[in-house]
């Protein structure tokens, strides 16, 4: 198969480069192809004739999104659209990355694709109709709505503890926010896994996936994983104190989720085997990745 990938140079778009040895790509960063541009994306098709589209371009920056809402619903909404539509012109297939944000946090069981959702923040808002741009321009779509992406690449909660935890003695950390880490290498190699089944004549599960990491815990709880797995690989030499705090002690412009947990058996049961979420495996590897 012949993929175009956008938004190479993100975390995902990293780990899928790395991943992707089985089919050509074209892995365009934000300099070789900005989604928000309509014919720029169209010319992009035109000029590669990729056999799928990966969209990994996304406005991420959750907080200074309350703020620049034009730029995040142009990416997170217009962009996805763009790509879409180009797809559905040539009758090619899109796989598209979304969010736990499109939902309120309010439930006590794990979020269903099928799940209302009720979008908090500008972030949410801007990848909920990005979702739904995507659901109304192509039938053959993809859509995989992940959460608290990791990974060895660009800024993430994992490399903010570990440079905090090599400056300070103590820190504190939000303990009533739960959800499920995810590694981004698992995302794309999830993707990755799919690509087989598209392929296969009469494939008809189209439509919006959740990929979590395999369990649960609190940022408290994620930073006390990080510090331990840092501690006994040798990538830290001591671990600072973490102090639990609430929501309300750690106000951010941006509303988050208390509960993000996603369920992703609908993903599992397409995969079977092919599978992998296990996130402390995840964190192990990027902490050894880290280490050199
Ligand atoms: N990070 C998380 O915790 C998280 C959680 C849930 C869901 N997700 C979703 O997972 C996906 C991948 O996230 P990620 O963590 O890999 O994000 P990321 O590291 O922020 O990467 C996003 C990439 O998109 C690029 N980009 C921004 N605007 C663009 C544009 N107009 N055209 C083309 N590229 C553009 C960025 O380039 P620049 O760096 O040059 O701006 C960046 O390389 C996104 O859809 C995100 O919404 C992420």
């Amino acid at each position: 198969m012949k993929i175009l990938l956008t938004g190479a140079e993100g975390q995902f778009g990293r780990c899928f480069q790395d991943r992707c040895r089985d089919h050509t790509l074209v892995a365009l960063s934000r300099a070789g192809l900005d989604i928000t541009d309509r014919a720029a994306v169209r010319a992009a098709l035109a000029r590669h004739q990729p056999d799928l589209v990966v969209n990994g371009a996304a406005y991420t920056a959750v907080d200074r999104a309350e703020q620049q809402r034009q730029l995040a619903f142009a990416v997170n909404r217009d962009g996805p659209e763009n790509l879409a539509i180009g797809c559905a012109e040539r009758g090619l297939a899109l796989i598209h990355i979304s969010t736990d944000y499109v939902f309120d946090g309010t439930a006590t069981s794990p979020y269903l694709p099928e799940s209302a959702v009720n979008p908090q923040s500008v972030y949410g808002q801007s990848k909920w109709q990005g979702e739904e741009a995507v659901r109304s321009a192509l039938d053959q779509h993809l859509i995989i709505r992940t959460a608290w992406v990791f990974s060895e690449y660009g800024s993430n909660f994992v490399k903010t503890m570990l440079r905090l935890g090599a400056e300070r003695e103590q820190l504190s950390v939000v303990a009533d926010q739960r959800g499920c880490p995810t590694y981004a290498g698992h995302i794309a190699g999830a993707v990755l896994a799919l690509l087989p089944l598209l392929s296969r004549p009469g494939f008809e599960r189209w439509g919006t996936y959740h990929f979590g990491g395999d369990s649960f815990v609190s940022w408290h709880q994620f930073s006390q994983a990080i510090f331990a797995n840092a501690l006994s690989l040798g990538v830290l030499t001591h671990a600072p104190r973490v102090l639990s705090i609430s929501t309300e002690q750690y106000p951010t412009p941006a509303k988050r989720p208390a509960y993000s947990v996603l369920d992703s058996s609908g993903l599992q049961q397409l995969l079977q085997d092919q599978f992998d979420n296990d996130w402390q495996q995840g964190l192990r590897w990027v902490l050894a990745k880290l280490s050199g």
